[in-house]
């Protein structure tokens, strides 16, 4: 039995959906605990590229059962657009279940996302503008509506009139929108009630009886640790826990059934959206990070902006999620650019900080110290084994890995399944 969960460990975009890629291949489920549409995953199998928003990347994996588990937030429109999308390609989401109680994404979601953006003006997050925050709101809030509803009109009824009641209010007399009638809504959800209700199962039960005859559960995070509503750089996150911790939660997997947790951890960092990224570029180098590593947001289009790596980051995040080991990306991007700077530590307004400041207002100062290391000039692409790489390679690799609080038992050296050096494996641990 192995139970493993993949998390971000910087802003996203870590490469995760490759990860789970090529777990997915040795798994009997996949699940995607967290998050909903605002991820963005790309995957490349054999030459073809599949980006992935809903599902999880597992999806493409052809034993494993792909699961959203309870803590996702679905849009349903979204999830049938990107399983067409995929079955129209070849690909077989027919797998797919569904947990009873994940919450559903509606259309007041998402124009309450983008008014509420709208009016913070210069104080935006900066969010997919999916709907995401108003749907945890409202779970947290207790006025969500959730998978199971589909199943009792009446109910829904009532949720949703009870729901606008107040949504309306809020809409017509704070965002000078027009209200929205419950007729709108209810047609909207029972126009795929039919089509979701196959998939819908007891997630909680499916995955511990799994587990419970030996079989292997990966979970893959969406977001990232500095994402979280917890953990990271608040407020400028997501709105639910994309950390091991919340793999639990959003599963029904207790802590004490997991056998690794795997840190998904770019050669450099990048970030979408508003907020402090203490090793941020502006010069030449963020360009060609952002080039070269094809840095532009698979959900929103937006491009990404790019850093160095940053340690201080990635031990705090193997910290907070008691990683085992690091899935290192995007070596290769790193290829021929003769000095790689890494930040070991911050300077917040004079005082040195080897971890992670206190308040939010320090590490909006925060200041990168650096150590630098030769780059290699050699491609990497083709490498399959650490001792292939260049010496310098695998000198910058090592020097991360004492940096980072977990061993770096992955290397991403290209975009496709095959592009990946294997030092440990995780179903081992
Ligand atoms: P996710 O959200 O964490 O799943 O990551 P994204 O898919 O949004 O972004 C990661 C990008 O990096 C994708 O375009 C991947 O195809 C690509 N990628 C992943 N690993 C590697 C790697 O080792 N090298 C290169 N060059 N690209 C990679
Ligand atoms: P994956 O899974 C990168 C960012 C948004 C914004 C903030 C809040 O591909 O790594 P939200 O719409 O969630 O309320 O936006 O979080 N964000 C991501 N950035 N990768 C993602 O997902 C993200 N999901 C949300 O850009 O700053
Ligand atoms: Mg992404």
């Amino acid at each position: 039995m192995a139970a493993i969960i993949i998390v971000g460990a910087q802003w996203g975009d870590e490469g995760k959906g490759k990860a789970t890629d090529i777990l997915g291949g040795k798994v009997d489920y996949v699940v995607k605990p967290n998050g909903g549409n605002n991820a963005g995953h790309t995957v490349v199998v054999g030459g073809e590229k599949y980006e992935l928003k809903l599902l999880p990347a597992g999806v493409l994996s052809e034993n494993a059962t792909p699961v959203l588990g309870n803590g996702v937030v679905i849009n349903l429109e979204a999830l049938f657009e990107e399983i067409d999308g995929l079955e129209a390609r070849g690909a077989n989401a027919s797998r797919l279940r569904i947990s009873s109680n994940a919450h559903l994404v509606t259309p007041y979601h998402q124009t309450l996302d983008r008014v509420q953006e709208r009016f913070l003006g210069k104080r935006a997050i900066g969010t997919t503008g999916r709907g995401i925050g108003p749907t945890y709101a409202d779970k947290v809030a207790r006025v969500g509506i959730r998978v199971q509803d589909l199943f009792d009109e009446s109910i829904l009824r009532q949720k949703i009139e009870s729901a606008l009641d107040v949504k309306n209010q809020m809409l017509v007399k704070m965002y000078n929108r027009k209200a929205i009638e419950v007729e709108e809504i209810m047609d909207y959800f029972l126009g795929y009630a039919d089509r979701v209700k196959p998939m819908v199962i007891d997630v909680e039960q499916e995955l511990n009886a799994a587990l419970d005859r030996g079989e292997h559960v990966l979970m893959e995070g969406g977001q990232a640790t500095m994402l979280d509503v917890d953990h990271g750089t608040y407020p400028f996150v997501t709105s639910s826990n994309p950390t091991a911790g919340g793999a639990c939660v959003g599963s029904g997997v207790g802590p004490t059934k997991i056998t690794a947790s795997l840190g998904i951890v770019k050669a450099y960092t990048t970030r979408v959206g508003a907020g402090p990224f203490p090793t941020e570029l502006f010069d030449k180098w963020g360009d060609y990070l952002q080039e070269t590593g094809g840095e532009v947001g698979v959900n929103t289009g937006r491009k990404r902006r790019c850093g160095w790596y940053d340690s201080v980051i990635a031990r705090y995040a193997a910290r907070v999620n008691g990683f085992t080991d690091y899935f290192l990306t995007k070596l290769d991007v790193l290829t021929g650019i003769g000095e790689i700077p890494i930040c070991v530590a911050y300077d917040v307004d004079g005082e040195r900080f080897d971890e992670m400041p206190l308040t939010q207002s320090q590490f909006h100062h925060a200041e990168p110290i650096f150590e630098t290391m030769p780059a290699w000039d050699e491609d990497i692409t083709g490498c399959t084994t650490f001792e292939e790489l260049p010496q310098r390679a695998k000198d910058y690799v090592l020097r991360l890995e004492e940096l980072s609080g977990a061993p770096i038992s992955y290397i991403g050296v290209g975009p496709g399944r095959d592009q990946t050096i294997t030092r440990h494996n995780v179903m081992k641990r």
